[in-house]
């Protein structure tokens, strides 16, 4: 193998730019040339690449976001946009890819693998710890940190008005985000996507709270619990006539510089990556668990699903006593 190319596609995430380091510096150790794409499968599709050296990585490993760019691709979708994005790899003498996103980004590696035989490794990068096959994704830890900076805040004016703070953070579809920050950051309630609750249910929460002499109450929503923040503030006052506020954590979440955990998962994972096309390896997201890495299959990262943890819900349910 003499040449890779690397692509960071969908939402950034903290610690994108440490996995590139480090699929740019392994590869260079074991006498491979990069290619960085930029803006992901858009830049694949438009041929917007250049070669990467080791130098090109210094001084990234702290920086959020992606120096590469990224791109939520439409051209992408078509076999079409896809045939010329391999085209532009051949073209470029490129033997194998690193897609370092999410569930999208591994439809997109999968489908160029099925279509035009290019090996693929995905690295999980996204916020969201949404993906199979991985016990943690890169971003997620800083996410957490962030939102749980923000809720520590929040909590200071929550006591000193008595008021209820509802608090709504990204996630999309998993709750990963919300069970963390509902945790560690001593919330109330927490509401996932994976359990709605009737509006009744909703209004006792605050109720008992009050009962049990809790004078404010941080209540954590996941972005993908039906109707949001917006949802849940809005039940509250209509059972309750208690005035609440909403913060809707939004994009804060994905920026600033990567936590160690998430540098250090990225650095591991982009290295993993890199053995996995030498030893022609393909269509396999790298992952970690509690025995070490793993390899899962493209596909399954998105069909099989990663449930919340019950367990630690039970014990958040526990602890807001
Ligand atoms: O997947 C990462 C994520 O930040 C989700 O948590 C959120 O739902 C989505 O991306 C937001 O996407 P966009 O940046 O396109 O608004």
């Amino acid at each position: 193998m003499k040449r890779i190319a690397v692509l960071t596609s969908g939402g950034d995430a903290p610690g994108m730019n440490a996995a590139i380091r480090a699929v740019v510096r392994s590869a260079t150790f074991h006498g491979i040339e990069v290619v960085g794409v930029r803006r992901g499968f858009q830049g694949l599709h438009e041929g917007d690449m250049r070669l990467l050296g080791p130098r090109d990585v210094a001084n990234i490993i702290q920086r959020g976001g992606t120096i590469l760019l990224t791109a939520r691709s439409h051209t992408w979708r078509s076999p079409e946009g896809r045939t010329l994005g391999a085209n532009h790899l051949k073209a470029w003498g490129v033997q194998g890819l690193v897609v370092i996103g999410g569930d999208g980004s591994f439809h997109g590696a999968h489908y160029l693998q099925q279509e035009h035989g290019i090996p693929v490794i995905g690295v999980p990068g996204t916020i969201d710890n949404d993906l199979y096959g991985t016990d943690h994704t890169i971003g997620y830890f800083t996410a957490v940190e962030t939102a749980l900076d923000a809720v520590d805040k929040l909590r200071d004016t929550a006591a000193s008005h008595e008021r209820i703070f509802v608090v709504e953070v990204m996630g999309r579809h998993a709750g990963h985000i919300a069970l963390d920050v509902a945790v560690a950051g001593g919330a109330e309630e927490v509401f996932l996507p994976e359990d709605e609750h009737p509006a009744e249910h909703i209004a006792e929460v605050v109720r008992s709270s009050a009962s049990k002499g809790k004078a404010s109450s941080i209540l954590i929503v996941a972005e993908g619990y039906p109707g949001g923040g917006a949802a849940v503030t809005a039940a509250i006052e209509a059972q309750t006539g208690l005035d609440t506020r909403l913060t809707v954590l939004g994009h804060i979440q994905r920026g600033g510089s990567p936590v160690s955990s998430d540098r250090v998962l990225a650095s591991r994972l982009g290295e993993a990556a890199v053995l996995a096309l030498i030893d022609g390896k393909s269509d396999l997201m790298v992952g970690r668990g509690l025995g070490g890495m793993t390899f899962t299959p493209l596909n399954e990262t998105w069909e099989k699903r990663k449930d919340v943890s019950r367990d630690l819900y039970r014990c958040a349910k526990t602890l807001s006593v």
